[in-house]
């Protein structure tokens, strides 16, 4: 049974955090307050989240939140840079913690995270929400069962235009020093993992190319969240890391596979698309369509073609999480990021560990990210 819910970060993501908390924390304490603190360096974006998804109390100094004995589960939801500082310390007080994607800035700052999470005896994980994605989790366990025949060849893009407008603010995310790579380290992230995921460990990277699409943006007047458009001042500053990131990889397993990330592709959105070849089939997905995937098999005949394999009440992570189960009802973005949270709040309830996007996956995912950083610029954050 949880104590107390505390959000760190109370921007973009911490509402995601906050809102998944609301929906299923009192299966695993009913009680009042349990929703405890979100604490946000900005007392008024904290007090505008604890408002709107009804947490008791509200903080401006995290170090004051992780002392707090009434706080016994952490989400980390603050800027790429502050990551591994807060983790180690909520870990050292013996919280069970969630920490937002990257895990860190490199693998070497990565590294203690992990080693700290794998001596601790509270549950820790990594923010790789779209593991829990019906059809991709579907699309995971084909691969592993075989139904694919032999793994040959992924690619998984994922394509953003948040930064596609010159006119947003220069903000934490397009400084090397505070967000780490640009694209590679928001949502390269996500798709390194996706691939992790899906076929298995990374062997190598074979090469690697990224660009700073729009090299300068302008300072805003207030503060900032997200990726919503402020006041923005006369002075510009410098964007240092990249807008998109094309990379090339070699599997384990002997698969080879692509992996792009942009945040300047126009029309995109925030879109995730991948395709898993094997010897004996295809399977597709987007999180524009998230009601199904679809799927070619090799038969006696020949290639089926595409097959759509619409989203079921058996599909994973469905049964007993979503209100209507029924046949193609659609789960998006809120959806899979309550499976994950529930799934955390499970492996506390029951002493486990949290192993689907665990503490580990978050440093395995940021050696390759490095390896991949390395191929196409030899710049990666040092140790801090
Ligand atoms: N899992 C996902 O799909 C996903 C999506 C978006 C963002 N993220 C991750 O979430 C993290 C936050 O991103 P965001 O978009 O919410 O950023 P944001 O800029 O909207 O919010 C960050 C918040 O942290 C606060 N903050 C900064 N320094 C602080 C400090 N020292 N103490 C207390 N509060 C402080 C800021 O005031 C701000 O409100 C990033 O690491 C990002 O990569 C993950």
């Amino acid at each position: 049974m949880v104590k107390g819910i505390a959000i760190i970060g109370a921007g973009m993501i911490g509402a995601a955090h906050a809102s998944a908390y609301r929906q299923y924390a009192h299966r695993f304490n009913p009680a009042p307050g349990v929703l405890h603190t979100v604490c946000d360096m900005n007392g008024m974006a904290a007090r505008k989240l604890a408002a709107d998804w009804g947490f008791a109390h509200v903080a401006t100094d995290w170090k004051k939140v992780i002392a707090d004995p009434q706080v016994d589960v952490v989400s980390v939801c603050l800027p790429n840079f502050l990551h591994t500082e807060v983790t180690l310390a909520a870990l050292a007080a013996g919280k069970h913690v969630l920490c937002e994607k990257p895990l860190a800035l490199s693998a070497a700052q990565a590294r203690p995270v992990h080693e700290a999470a794998l001596k601790a005896t509270t549950v820790s994980g990594t923010v790789f929400n779209y593991r829990r994605i019906p059809a991709l989790a579907e699309i995971r366990a084909r691969v592993v069962a075989g139904d694919l025949g032999r793994p040959v060849q992924i690619s998984v893009a994922f394509q953003c235009d948040y930064a596609a407008d010159p006119l947003l603010p220069h903000l934490w995310r397009y400084e090397f020093a505070k967000a780490g790579p640009g694209a590679l380290l928001d949502v390269g992230t996500h798709a390194v993992d996706m691939l992790r995921f899906l076929f298995g460990e990374v062997q190598g990277v074979v090469g690697a190319a990224s660009k700073i699409s729009i090299a300068e943006r302008r300072l805003p007047l207030g503060t900032t969240s997200g990726h919503g458009h402020v006041a923005l001042s006369d002075k510009m500053a410098a964007v240092d890391n990249d807008d998109v990131m094309t990379a090339l990889l070699r599997f384990a397993n002997g698969a080879q596979g692509t992996m792009t990330a942009s945040r300047v592709a126009v029309g995109s959105g925030n879109r995730l698309t991948v395709e898993v070849m094997g010897t004996r089939g295809t399977a597709r997905f987007t999180t524009e369509t998230p009601s199904y995937y679809e799927m070619a098999l090799l038969t006696e005949g020949g290639p089926t073609g595409f097959q759509r394999i619409m989203n079921r009440p058996g599909s994973p992570n469905i049964g007993g999480l979503v209100a209507v189960p029924h046949d193609s009802v659609a789960v998006g973005y809120s959806e899979w990021f309550g499976f994950m949270i529930h799934e955390f709040l499970t492996c506390i309830a029951e002493g486990r560990a949290f192993d689907n996007g665990s503490i580990a996956d978050g440093y395995h995912t940021a050696i390759v990210l490095d390896a991949i950083q390395r191929e196409c610029c030899n710049k990666v954050p040092p140790l801090t």
